[in-house]
């Protein structure tokens, strides 16, 4: 029957049906593994004096414009820029009329040393109290140097907003990077959530360091300006280099990107939740104690009780380390947070965790692994119509390049995968359907190449027992 509802919607939306596997037909089937062999691009980083890295004109203007979402429920956002001359005005102002600012935020500034390197004055500025599903024009810098950008709220928390999300991970600064930006520019998602590792900046020494950071921020500007980007953050952030006297995690990091962890409940801007739609989002941090009792651990179990799916029927987890992989590269990282974490995801009925890390895209089917005990029970991953559809999309295609060795013969738990960058996007209809899309860097054109209709995991399972089990999932 759902078979049959899923086909009757696919009629009213012309989509490449040849393209598409309803997500109904899950385990069982092969995996796939592609055979796509792109031609390489170098992946090296693009030289400063690139124009993707073009600085604005005019005394302090504002550079490295970013928004986030700044409260729970999308009717706030953080605007973030940098200023390098002097502090300047730290206000934004704002209106829903282009050069029409009614209103201005105040804004707060701060800056930060790594070895050598002196960060620009760093501005982050809550812009609340907005109407959902408007168009707002907003201007940030002084005189000739002000630089005007717009965003679009989104549509009121209601589990009928159809919203298009897409999903990038391990962008880094490369000609890839800038493909896969500029493909995802041409997807028409409306948020970005990005799985962590974002500049690379890492791969460099001393005060290029810092530098790396700041063209990274230039080169983002032509999305992250517009529309919020999710943040997670990865092994990449961590920046513990104590041989440059720098041994403050995520130190670059949290000064430089803001998240609404506060409004969540979240003790730390590394972990925390939004909703945005008719989706209600998870942020982990991998490189954070997790097991029992820590801090992330507390505040997870609180977070997937407030989870309301007849609010918010799509529950997506973002983090760096995926859980299900079979590449070779970073193989069996994310097993310490399966064993914490699985279980929960599995009663909770997840519908996607999205990761990055590995530098290759994979698909699996709905399975888990949570029957074993260390006295006994199943040490494998089973089918599991309640578990989350696991996606790697560590493709972005940052200078370390790909991640090209997949395990043979491909495990059962995987249904697609492929060494070769690229972003996702995942257009959410309604309640019970989203549209998803893996779409690869087809050597400088875009091409969908791993499509799948998704079935929500609350409102098109079994209907039945969903009205009987309502809470079914004991936390
Ligand atoms: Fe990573």
């Amino acid at each position: 029957m759902l078979l049959a509802f899923g086909v009757r919607l696919l009629l009213y939306h012309p989509v490449p049906l040849i393209f598409i596997i309803l997500s109904s037909v899950g385990h069982g089937n092969a995996g796939i593994t592609s055979t796509f062999i792109r031609s390489e691009w170098p992946s090296v980083d693009i030289p400063l004096d690139h124009e993707a890295f073009a600085i604005p004109k005019g005394h302090n203007a504002p550079q490295q414009v970013h928004i986030t979402q700044g409260d729970y429920d999308g009717t706030a956002v953080i605007i973030s820029w940098v200023t390098t001359d002097e502090p300047g005005n730290t206000k934004v102002q704002y209106g829903t009329s282009k050069e029409k600012y009614d209103f201005t935020a105040e804004g707060t500034v701060t800056n930060y040393t790594f070895y050598n390197y002196k960060s620009g004055y760093i501005h982050h500025c809550l812009v609340d109290g907005l109407e959902y599903n408007k168009k707002y024009y907003y201007k940030i810098g002084v005189g000739e140097s002000s630089r005007e950008f717009w965003f679009q709220t989104p549509p009121d928390i209601d589990p009928d907003a159809s919203y298009t999300f897409g999903i990038i991970g391990d962008l880094g600064q490369t000609y890839n990077s800038l493909s896969t930006l500029e493909h995802y520019m041409q997807s028409g998602g409306q948020t970005v959530l990005y799985v962590g590792d974002l500049s690379y900046a890492d791969r460099y020494e001393y005060n290029n360091v810092g530098i790396r950071w700041d063209s990274w921020g230039r080169f983002i500007e032509r999305s992250s300006a517009y529309q919020p980007w999710i943040w997670s953050a990865g092994n990449h952030e961590i920046e513990y280099m104590p041989r440059m006297g720098e041994v403050l995690p995520f130190k670059s990091y949290l000064h430089r990107f803001m998240t609404p962890h506060i409004a969540s409940n979240s003790s730390s801007p590394l972990w925390y939740a939004v909703r945005r739609a008719s989706a209600h989002i998870i942020v982990l941090s991998s490189y954070s104690p997790f097991v029992k009792s820590t801090l992330q651990w507390k505040w997870l179990h609180e977070e997937l009780k407030r989870v309301d799916r007849l609010k918010t029927p799509w529950l997506i987890v973002l983090m760096h380390v995926p859980i299900y992989s079979s590449n070779q590269g970073h193989y069996m990282e994310g097993e310490s947070m399966r064993a914490v974490f699985e279980s929960w995801f599995v009663c909770s009925k997840v519908d996607f965790i999205f990761a990055g890390h590995v530098h290759a895209y994979e698909r699996s089917y709905r399975i888990s692994n949570i029957h074993y005990n260390v006295s006994s029970g199943d040490r494998y991953p089973v089918p599991d119509r309640s578990a989350p559809v696991y996606i790697t999309v560590g493709d972005g295609g940052n200078q370390e390049g790909l991640a090209g060795r997949f395990w043979d013969p491909q495990p059962d738990y995987s249904a697609f995968r492929e060494a070769s960058y690229g972003h996702s996007t995942l257009e959410i209809r309604n309640r019970t359907h989203a549209f998803y899309h893996w779409n690869r860097n087809d050597d400088g054109k875009k091409a969908q190449t791993d499509s799948v209709v998704f079935y929500n995991q609350y409102w098109a399972s079994n209907m039945q027992r969903r009205r009987l089990r309502k809470n079914h999932c004991k936390l």
